[in-house]
């Protein structure tokens, strides 16, 4: 699908890899971003001439009806719908600084509400063009690290979802996608790792897997990383456990 006059939702679109997505979509799309923080919005609104905010906290229900609610009755049909939004806490279950609070909503944000996003947008995606739902994956959900283990399990399930949803929509107009991304040099990573992706570059190959229907998009060393876990499947995961 070319992505040229379509109308775009992008979750989590005021940092990172969805920032870099918002702003190279916007100069040829309808951009949509819905995030969490009021003040990243407008500055957002005023940096990308044309594009649409929506305020949401997408690890609470309530918020995702309304918002999906606003989206439905201002825009007549979207083409693509990108779940991006994410956190990773990193503290082991051994961490003195590991807030088992945390688990829920972590749980909740990358996994549950992408469940929920996209069934109430769905409508609005079933209509007669090309439409696509990308989630955003990690190589984490191929083999996981040590630490940020509930992180691992929910990128593990958006892995699953995301192919059983393929098969269900199979005969409708949207194709669901995956981009398993290595680590890129965002907010998520400050601190951690060496010889990061920089999230533009990241950003250029997603574009590139939407308009060339790559349903499940290896970037960087994932591609390695694939082919590692079928070829010395032990040597793949111990090397991702010391990640
Ligand atoms: N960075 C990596 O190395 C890497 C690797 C593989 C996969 N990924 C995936 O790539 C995606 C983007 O990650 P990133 O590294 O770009 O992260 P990031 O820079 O931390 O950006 C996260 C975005 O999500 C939004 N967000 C966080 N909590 C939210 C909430 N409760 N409701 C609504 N929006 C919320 C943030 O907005 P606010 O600031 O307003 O909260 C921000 O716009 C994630 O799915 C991540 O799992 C990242």
């Amino acid at each position: 699908m070319k992505l040229d006059k379509k109308c775009i939702v992008i979750t989590g679109g005021t940092s990172g890899i969805g920032y870099e997505l918002a702003k190279y979509l916007n100069l040829d799309n309808e951009v949509i971003v819905i995030s969490r923080s009021t003040s990243k919005l407008n500055k957002l609104a005023h940096e990308l001439e044309g594009l649409v905010t929506f305020q949401a906290d997408l690890s609470k229900l309530e918020d995702i009806e309304d918002v999906t609610d606003a989206i439905v009755k201002r825009f007549e049909s979207i083409d693509v719908l990108v779940n991006n939004a994410a956190v990773q806490y990193t503290p082991t279950f051994l961490d003195d600084e590991f807030r088992y609070e945390n688990i829920a909503h972590e749980i909740t944000l990358n996994f549950t509400s992408v469940c929920n996003l996209t069934y109430l947008l769905l409508p609005a995606l079933l209509h007669n063009h090309k439409a696509a739902i990308l989630n955003i994956n990690s190589g984490l959900a191929l083999a996981p690290k040590t630490s940020s283990s509930v992180y691992c399990a929910t990128k593990g399930a958006l892995n699953i979802f995301s192919q059983s949803l393929r098969h269900q929509l199979e005969k409708t107009n949207i194709s669901v996608q995956q981009v398993f991304l290595e680590l890129v040099d965002t907010s998520m990573t400050t601190g951690r790792g060496k010889n990061k992706m920089s999230p533009e570059t990241a950003a250029k190959h997603i574009i590139h897997g939407i308009e060339h229907d790559i349903p499940d998009h290896d970037i960087g060393k994932v591609k390695l990383l694939r082919l590692l876990l079928r070829l010395a499947p032990s040597i793949a995961q111990n090397i991702m456990k010391k990640f």
